[in-house]
C-alpha cells in the first residue's frame, strides 16, 4: 500500500497538472460571428442543428441536401435565428461533380470559406451483409469520395483563411460493429484519409486543421427509425450533438467524442481487451427484435 501510494499519488498529481496548464482557450460563440461555413446534410437530423446553432451565433451559411424543401424551411428558420445569411444548394452527393459545385457556389457568394462542415451520409440498412457490392461502392462516393472532392475543391480557400475541416464519423468508424458492415467501411475510410492529410499539413506547414468527430448514437429521426429497438443503448439529443461539433472545430481539436464517456471509454478498452469490447458490442443488440422485423 505505501509503495502504491508513493507512487500514485505523484501520478495522479502530475496528469492534473499537465491538464490544467495544458487546457487550451475556451469556446465562445462569437468565433463564429461573420464566418462563412457551409453544412453538408443540413436538411434534418444534427446537420440541421448545426446550421440553426451557426445561425444563433451569427454565421454565414451555405447549407446543402437533395430535398430542396426542406432547405428552404432551414434556411428561413436560420434567417430567424440571426445568421448574416443563409443559402441553400439542392442535389445528390453521390455526383462528384455537384459536390465539387457546392464548393463553387460557397466561392461565387464569399469568395471566402472558414469552416467545411461534412456531414452529410447516404441512406443504408440495418441488418447483416447482404453482399451487394453495388452497394458499398455507391455508399463510398456519398459518404465518403464527395468529402475528399469537397476537401479538395475547398482547400485553396481554407489554406487563405486557416479554416477548418470538420468530419462528422462515427463509433462505427472506430470499431466493428454488426448491421452496418458497408457505413462502417465509409466511415473507417473517412478516418484513414483525414488523419493522414492532418500529418501532412502539419508537415507542409498547411494551417488548416482537421477535426473528425466519433459520435456514438444520436436521436436524429433517421437513426431511431434505423435501430427500432434492436440496438439497446440510450440515445444523446442531437442539438447538444450539434453544438459540442462545432466547437470542436472552432478550438481546433483533433477530435470531438461525443458523447464523451459512451464513445472514449469503449475505445479505451479495445486497446487493450478488443475481444472483450466486441463482446460488449453484440451483447447490446436485441436478436429477437431482429428477428420480428
Ligand atoms: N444519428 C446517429 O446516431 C449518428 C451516430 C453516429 C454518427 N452519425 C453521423 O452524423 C451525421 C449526421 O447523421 P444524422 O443522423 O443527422 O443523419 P440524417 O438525419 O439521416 O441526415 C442525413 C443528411 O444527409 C442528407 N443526404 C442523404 N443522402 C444524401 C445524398 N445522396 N446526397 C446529399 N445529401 C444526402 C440528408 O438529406 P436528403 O435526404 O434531403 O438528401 C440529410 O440532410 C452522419 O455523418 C452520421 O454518420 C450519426
Ligand atoms: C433541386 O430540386 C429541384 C426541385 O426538387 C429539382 O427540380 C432540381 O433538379 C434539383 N437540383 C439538383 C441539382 O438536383
Ligand atoms: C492559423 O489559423 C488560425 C485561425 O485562423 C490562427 O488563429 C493562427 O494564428 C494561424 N496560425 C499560423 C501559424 O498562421
Amino acid at each position: 500500500m505505501g509503495f502504491f501510494q508513493k507512487l500514485l499519488i505523484p501520478s495522479v498529481a502530475l496528469v492534473l497538472a499537465v491538464c490544467f496548464y495544458s487546457r487550451k482557450e475556451d469556446f465562445k460563440p462569437e468565433m463564429l460571428k461573420g464566418k462563412y461555413v457551409i453544412v453538408t446534410g443540413a436538411s434534418t437530423g444534427i446537420g440541421e442543428q448545426m446550421a440553426y446553432h451557426l445561425a444563433r451565433m451569427g454565421s454565414h451559411i451555405l447549407i446543402t441536401a437533395r430535398t430542396e424543401a426542406k432547405l428552404q424551411k432551414v434556411v428561413s428558420r436560420c434567417l430567424e435565428l440571426g445568421a448574416a445569411s443563409a443559402r441553400y444548394v439542392n442535389g445528390s452527393m453521390e455526383d462528384i461533380i455537384f459536390a465539387q459545385l457546392v464548393v463553387k457556389k460557397a466561392e461565387e457568394l464569399w469568395g471566402n470559406l472558414d469552416m467545411l462542415i461534412l456531414n452529410h451520409v447516404g441512406s443504408s440498412y440495418f441488418k447483416f451483409f447482404d453482399s451487394d457490392v453495388g452497394h458499398v461502392q455507391k455508399l463510398l462516393n456519398i459518404n465518403f469520395l464527395s468529402y475528399v472532392s469537397m476537401t479538395v475543391a475547398a482547400l485553396p480557400m481554407l489554406k487563405k483563411s486557416g479554416g477548418s475541416i470538420v468530419v462528422v464519423s462515427s463509433m462505427a468508424g472506430k470499431v466493428g460493429f454488426p448491421f452496418t458492415v458497408p457505413y462502417s467501411a465509409t466511415k473507417f475510410a473517412l478516418d484513414g484519409f483525414f488523419s493522414s492529410l492532418r500529418q501532412e499539413f502539419v508537415m507542409q506547414n498547411t494551417n488548416v486543421s482537421i477535426t473528425l468527430c466519433i459520435l456514438g448514437l444520436i436521436d436524429t429521426e433517421s437513426a431511431m427509425k434505423a435501430i427500432s429497438g434492436v440496438f439497446t443503448s440510450p440515445a444523446a439529443p442531437k442539438e447538444e450533438c450539434a453544438l459540442e461539433i462545432i466547437k470542436g472545430g472552432a478550438l481546433r481539436q483533433r477530435e470531438v467524442y461525443y458523447e464523451y464517456t459512451s464513445t472514449k471509454i469503449p475505445l479505451l478498452i479495445r486497446e487493450w481487451a478488443p475481444d472483450l469490447l466486441d463482446y460488449l458490442i453484440r451483447r447490446s443488440y436485441n436478436m429477437e427484435k431482429l428477428k420480428e422485423d
